[in-house]
């Protein structure tokens, strides 16, 4: 494995290396993705195989720009292409009918196929290299919190990978939102990095699938998702100041949204840590934080992590979305 810092000569390389098949693990502004070329089955193989990914689960194909498009979906609906022109490049993934050249393997069989063209411009840089579009899911062991820094994806893939690209932290910290465009009412199959509010004023109404068929519209969302090893408790907003400290395990850790809470936390005397996950409160730097908490907590040997639902506001719904996968480890 080579771990290189991101100059344009090693962009370069990067982009070379995935046009010859190699798995290369790259930074977006979301979280690092392993990438390969989305054209190339076997690559592919070896992504699935290097995250102990089930094949069932469909990888997102990321273009350098919207004009490439084409290159990876046989249409592009109207309210897809209202999108991609607003919000790209972002945190935003557009489901769309796929292209017959992109391998089954790529989309777990499905014909349709994720999109997205990520704003950080190390990743836009490499996949305009390579000379493809890059099929790349969060570069983290199976069923594990994503990495928002080089340093994590070395500790946890390092020998699994061809080479690692070190673009500095993840700014947005939390995957992309994703929404199938397949239907005139676009369906959010995942909330994340981009909020959405700026979506909804764009398009008009979004659909929610039943919690209950949610698995099979979008495979990835399987409860037990970005799990740390240590057992997180969820409670709702506010509840945690108020839990009995004398039911809190020895060596449990606390997570808080703002100074505020990490105060009241800390008064109860019970957690042997207490993490913040913004000192001021603000979503946007929450959201940046959030996994390098659990990476770190992890890292700790905390056995219990207590957390708290943050305002479903923004990017709050992304957290509280992974803040209650993390929580349903079986
Ligand atoms: O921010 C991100 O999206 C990161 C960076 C690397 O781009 N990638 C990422 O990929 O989070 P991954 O594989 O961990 O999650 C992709 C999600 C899964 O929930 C998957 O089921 C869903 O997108 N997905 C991909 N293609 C789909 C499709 N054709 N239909 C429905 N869901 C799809
Ligand atoms: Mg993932």
């Amino acid at each position: 494995m080579l771990l290189l810092d991101s100059s344009d000569q090693n962009l370069r390389k990067a982009g070379s290396a995935i046009a010859e098949g190699k798995i290369v693990v790259i930074p977006t502004e979301t979280v690092y993705g392993l990438g390969a070329d989305a054209f190339n089955p076997d690559a592919v193989v070896r992504v699935f195989e290097a995250k102990n990914r089930p094949t069932f689960d469909p990888l997102i194909v990321h273009i350098a720009s919207a004009d490439a498009m084409e290159t990876v979906a046989r249409t592009i609906p109207r309210k897809a292409r209202l999108l991609a022109e607003a919000l790209w490049p972002g945190p935003l993934t557009l489901v769309m009918p796929k292209r017959g050249e992109i391998p089954d393997i790529v989309t777990a069989g499905l014909d349709t196929v994720g999109v997205r063209c990520p704003a950080h411009p190390v990743a836009r840089k490499i996949i305009e290299y390579s000379g493809t579009a890059v099929a790349a899911p969060s570069a983290n062991p199976f069923g594990y919190i994503s990495p928002t820094t080089a340093v994590h994806v070395v500790r946890q893939l390092g020998d699994r990978v061809d080479m690692i690209v070190d673009g500095g932290p993840c700014t947005v910290g939390v995957e992309s939102t994703v929404i199938d465009m397949t239907h005139e009412t676009p369906i959010v199959l995942r909330p994340g990095g981009m909020p959405l509010e700026r979506i909804q004023e764009l398009v008009g109404d979004l659909a929610f699938p039943e919690k209950n068929l949610k698995a099979f519209a979008s495979p990835g969302q399987l409860k037990s998702h970005y799990a740390p090893h240590a057992n997180l408790l969820l409670f709702s907003q506010g509840a945690l100041s108020g839990i009995d400290a004398a039911t809190v395990p020895p060596n449990s850790a606390a997570i808080a949204f703002d100074a505020e809470g990490a105060r009241l936390l800390q008064q109860k005397g019970c957690f042997a840590w207490v993490y913040v996950l913004s000192g001021k409160g603000d979503m946007r730097e929450a959201a940046a934080r959030l996994f390098a908490i659990m990476h770190t907590a992890d890292e700790s040997g905390f056995q219990a992590l207590f957390a708290e639902r943050v305002p479903e506001t923004g990017l709050g719904r992304a957290i509280n979305d992974r803040l209650y996968r993390a929580s349903k480890k079986s």
